[in-house]
């Protein structure tokens, strides 16, 4: 029922509803037929009910049925305030397109991110908004890093969400650790490994390079020998999970190496965090980055990051500043270290609570779950996939669970394929980047979008594609390897339990 409905049947009759207002009967009787009370009643409404149909309640509804208009003062007010153009002027500047309010499409998100997100998260972001120094928010913050600590296994102080898409969280950690003439080795085995090249050079360090074949995970042996000809490098780079092969490097014998000789590392954990493990301090990273939108499956434009001690004194002891006022560590820490915050740039409040949203479902789940059920749904897609006969580009042991490259089949337009998973489907899908352009199909399983019915919804709209363009699959065979995959797991799964119990 609505206010209307519910105010009628609170007083018995319309016209009981008009004399306890005071008002026409026709006036009642429109509200009931437009199925709405005039948010100007709110107040009143709650006041002769007394409180048995709330003002929030009618202002919701009313503003639901009629988005408020702010209206702007009088012409000749506004002269008086502003030298303001004539109205004919003023409209030389309109879109020249009609445009109405933004309404998305539901897409099912299994690209390589952003991921769909989870609808708790989706109601946190559309509170009403608060300052970024309000106490609440400011407790809330708190919150958000110990749960930030929480995925990223680690107990560093300055852990927090840098205002900014992962490429932000990543110049965050170069700008402030690489200073000019520093010798820095990163490990190139996809984009985003040239991403780390490209910052370290804009920050005027000295690069050596140890390139990759794409799709082959960074060699600690390799490392190595850089770091023996090369002893006076102070960083190493490298991307823990390079999503644009789906290729995971061993991150716990990067490290090692790297501290044997003396190196501080940064590494990328933009699509590993909260998909598979990262521990950061069993194996003693550094620097880390990651970002909102994939296996933390958030609003896309922010980038946690976590620095250890060793690295904020070295960025403290810096002769010169750090060559980005928005960046600078020494700076931002008064907004997000542990002393009393003071300004530094408007957070993206909205955005942050959303974050809290997303951590907190994880910390629910259990980060252990949570990489379990990448995990079991990688088994199952990758089952699938397979049995319609395409090959994953990554070998079985470096596969990231949540990001599936596999080759595009010869002869198949890849586009085209993407395309009508889009439009017949309503899926997303992605692309190859770089070399790899045209040449293979991302699957991402990421946080929210990690579900069965996601991994079946795939399967069986890929094969009925791939099927009606003329590609020899026997459609139903996919999804029934998958099942069969999440059959064996199950019964893996019941035999454990019994065998604890
Ligand atoms: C491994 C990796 N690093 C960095 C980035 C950059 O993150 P963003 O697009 O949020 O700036 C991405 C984005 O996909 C990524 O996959």
């Amino acid at each position: 029922m609505n206010c209307a409905e519910r105010l009628v049947s609170h007083f018995g009759s319309q016209a009981e509803v008009a004399r306890a207002l005071k008002l026409d009967r026709a006036v009642v009787s429109n509200w009931v037929k437009s199925g709405y009370i005039p948010a100007r009643w709110a107040v009143e409404v709650e006041a002769v009910t007394e409180g048995a149909i709330t003002a929030l309640e009618v202002l919701n509804e009313a503003t639901l049925r009629r988005p408020v208009r702010v209206k702007s003062r009088g012409e000749d007010d506004n002269k008086l305030a502003f030298a303001t153009p004539g109205s004919d002027a003023m409209n030389a500047f309109l879109p020249t397109k009609r445009i109405q309010s933004f309404h998305p499409p539901q897409r099912t998100l299994m690209g390589p991110g952003p991921t769909e997100i989870h609808p708790r998260v989706l109601t946190t972001m559309s509170q009403p908004a608060i300052g970024y120094l309000d106490p609440v928010f400011v407790d809330m913050m708190e919150e958000l890093k110990s749960l930030l600590r929480y995925v990223y296994q680690t107990k560093n102080p300055l852990t927090f969400p840098v205002s900014g898409p992962g490429s932000v969280g990543m110049e965050y950690c170069f700008v402030n650790m690489v200073a000019p003439g520093d010798k820095v080795i990163v490990m190139r085995n996809g984009v985003f490994g040239g991403r780390q090249l490209e910052n370290v050079e804009r920050c005027g360090g000295v690069a050596v390079v140890i390139d990759h074949e794409w799709g082959m995970p960074c060699d600690p042996q390799r490392l190595e020998d850089a770091l023996k000809a090369n002893p006076d490098s102070k960083i190493v780079s490298f991307v823990h999970a390079e999503t644009s092969t789906g290729c995971l490097s061993d991150a716990k014998s990067l490290v090692e190496v790297a501290h044997k000789y003396g190196a501080l590392t940064i590494v990328d954990a933009v699509t590993s965090l909260g998909g598979c493990p990262v521990l950061v301090d069993e194996w003693g990273v550094d620097a880390i980055y990651s970002a909102s939108q994939k296996c933390l499956s958030c609003t896309p434009g922010l980038s946690p990051v976590s620095f250890s001690d060793r690295v904020v004194e070295r960025v403290r002891q810096r002769k010169d500043k750090v060559h980005s006022w928005f960046m600078d560590m020494n700076l931002l820490s008064s907004y997000w270290g542990n002393t009393n915050r003071t300004y530094h740039h408007t957070a993206p409040t909205n955005s942050l609570f959303a974050l809290h949203e997303a951590l907190l479902l994880i910390r629910e789940e259990t980060l252990q779950d949570c990489w379990a059920r990448h995990r079991r749904h990688h088994v199952a897609l990758k089952a699938g996939l397979e049995a319609m006969g395409l090959k994953f580009l990554v070998a079985e042991e470096c596969q990231i669970p949540q990001m599936n490259a596999v080759r595009v089949p010869e002869g198949v337009d890849e586009a085209e394929v993407r395309k009508r998973l889009l439009n017949e489907f309503n899926l997303e899908i992605g692309a190859g980047l770089g070399p790899l352009a045209g040449k293979i199909w991302r699957f991402g399983i990421m946080g929210y979008s990690c579900r069965p019915d996601n991994v079946m919804l795939c399967l069986s709209a890929l094969g009925s594609v791939l099927q009606d363009m003329g590609y020899p699959v026997h459609v139903g065979e996919a999804e029934g390897a998958a099942h069969g995959a999440y059959a064996a797991m199950h019964a893996h799964a019941a035999q454990q339990k019994k065998r604890v119990a």
